[in-house]
C-alpha cells in the first residue's frame, strides 16, 4: 500500500488519482488544515483509498497509521506552502513542514519502509542566475518556506547515508490545472495562485484581477513562470515511484516545461479560454517575485522517462471547468466559500 500524506491538497489529490486509476492501494494520512474532506470522498469513488485523519506531528498517529496499514513506500505532500505566509510566520513552516517531516521519516525507519518520493520545490534554488534552470544550479533559498524543502532535502541525504533511506525529491515549478474529468481540482483558501486568481475575476462581482509588476526585464514587462499541468505533475510522482522500486539510487528532478510564459500570456489565454473580458489593474512588484523560472527538465526526461504534453491552455481549460464545477456544487450544498 502507498501512503499519500497531504492527499486531501492539491497536488496530493490528483498524484492520489493517478495511482488509484492504476490500480494501486492507497493510504492518505491528512490533517485537514488546508486540504478537503469532499476531495477525499470523491477520491474514494475511483478505487481503493484508505483515509486517515492525523497529523505529523503526532508521533502516536503516526505510528497508528503504519501499525494499521501494509505501507511499502511513501509520496509525501503534506506541508504549508505559501511563501509570503512564511516569511510571516517562519516558526509554523519550520516546525510543521521540518519536524513534521523528521517525524515521518524516523517513523518509516521504525517500520522498515525505505522508499519515499518528496514534494520539493524551484523556490529551493532561490533568485536565478541562470535560465533555464537544471538541477545543479545553486540552492539558495530567499524564503522560509524555500529552506524548509531544501533541509528536508538534505536531511534525506543524510538519512540515505546512515540508513539506506532511499527517496527521490520532485522540484515543482509553477503547478497549473484541474483534473481533465474535473473531479477535483485546485481549492486553496485563500487563494494566491496566478491562474486561479484570474479565474476568480470571472465569477467575483467587481473584483478586479491585479497585474503584480509591469516593469520587469521581459518580453512584455510581467514575470516570466514556467506552468506544468496537474496530471503530467502527479505523473512523474509514480514514474519517480516506480524508478525507486526498481532499484533507483536517491535522486532529484525538476518539473517544469522548458518553456515559460508571462503573466500577461497567461491572462490573454484566460480570457480566451473563458471567452469574457476580464479586468485587470497594474499594481506593484510582489516582494521576493523573481523576474524569470523556467526548468530544465532534462534530467526527469532522460532518468524517469517523463514526458509532460499538456499545453497552458489545456491547463487553464481544465481549471476553469473546475471552478465552474466547484462553485455549482458548493451553491447547491448552500456553503459559503469567500472567493465565490
Ligand atoms: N501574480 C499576479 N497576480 C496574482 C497572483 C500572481 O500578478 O494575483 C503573479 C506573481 O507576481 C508571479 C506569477 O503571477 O509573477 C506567478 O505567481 P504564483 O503566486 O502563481 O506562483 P509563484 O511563482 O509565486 O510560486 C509558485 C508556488 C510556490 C513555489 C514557486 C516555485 O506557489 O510554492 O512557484 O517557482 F515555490
Amino acid at each position: 500500500m502507498i501512503l499519500v500524506t497531504g492527499g486531501a491538497g492539491y497536488i496530493g489529490s490528483h498524484s492520489a488519482l493517478a495511482l488509484l486509476e492504476r490500480g494501486q492501494e492507497v493510504v492518505v494520512f491528512d490533517n485537514l488544515s488546508t486540504g478537503h474532506l469532499e476531495t477525499i470522498e470523491t477520491l474514494k469513488k475511483f478505487g481503493n483509498l484508505e483515509f486517515f485523519k492525523g497529523d505529523l506531528l503526532n508521533r502516536e498517529e503516526l505510528k497508528h497509521l503504519f501499525e494499521r496499514f501494509s505501507i511499502d513506500s511513501v509520496i509525501h505532500f503534506a506541508a504549508f506552502s505559501q511563501v509570503g505566509e512564511s516569511v510571516q510566520n517562519p516558526q509554523k513552516y519550520y516546525l510543521n513542514n521540518v519536524c513534521g517531516t523528521i517525524n515521518l521519516l524516523n517513523t518509516m525507519l521504525e517500520y522498515g519502509v525505505k522508499k519515499i518520493v518528496f514534494s520539493s520545490t524551484a523556490a529551493t534554488y532561490g533568485e536565478p542566475i541562470q535560465i533555464p534552470i537544471d538541477e545543479n544550479h545553486p540552492q539558495q533559498p530567499i524564503n522560509p518556506y524555500g529552506q524548509t524543502k531544501l533541509i528536508i532535502e538534505k536531511i534525506m541525504d543524510d538519512y540515505d547515508k546512515a540508513y539506506g533511506l532511499k527517496s527521490v525529491r520532485l522540484r515543482y515549478f509553477n503547478v497549473a490545472g484541474a483534473d481533465s474529468k474535473c473531479r477535483i481540482g485546485e481549492w486553496h483558501e485563500p487563494e494566491t495562485h496566478l491562474i486561479p486568481n484570474i479565474l476568480k475575476s470571472t465569477f467575483s462581482s467587481g473584483e478586479v484581477f491585479k497585474i503584480f509588476g509591469t516593469d520587469y526585464e521581459t518580453k512584455d514587462g510581467t514575470c516570466v513562470r514556467d506552468y506544468i499541468n496537474i496530471e503530467d505533475l502527479a505523473e512523474a510522482h509514480i514514474l519517480a515511484l516506480e524508478y525507486l522500486k526498481s532499484g533507483g539510487k536517491t535522486d532529484f528532478f525538476n518539473l517544469g516545461t522548458n518553456t515559460g510564459n508571462t503573466v500577461k500570456e497567461v491572462f490573454s489565454i484566460c480570457e480566451k479560454v473563458t471567452g469574457r473580458k476580464i479586468a485587470a489593474e497594474q499594481r506593484p512588484r510582489r516582494i521576493g517575485d523573481p523576474a524569470v523560472l523556467v526548468a530544465d527538465n532534462t534530467k526527469a526526461k532522460n532518468i524517469l522517462g517523463w514526458n509532460p504534453h499538456k499545453t497552458l491552455e489545456e491547463s487553464i481549460t481544465s481549471a476553469y471547468g473546475w471552478e465552474n464545477m466547484l462553485r455549482k456544487e458548493l451553491e447547491q450544498n448552500n456553503i459559503c466559500m469567500e472567493r465565490i
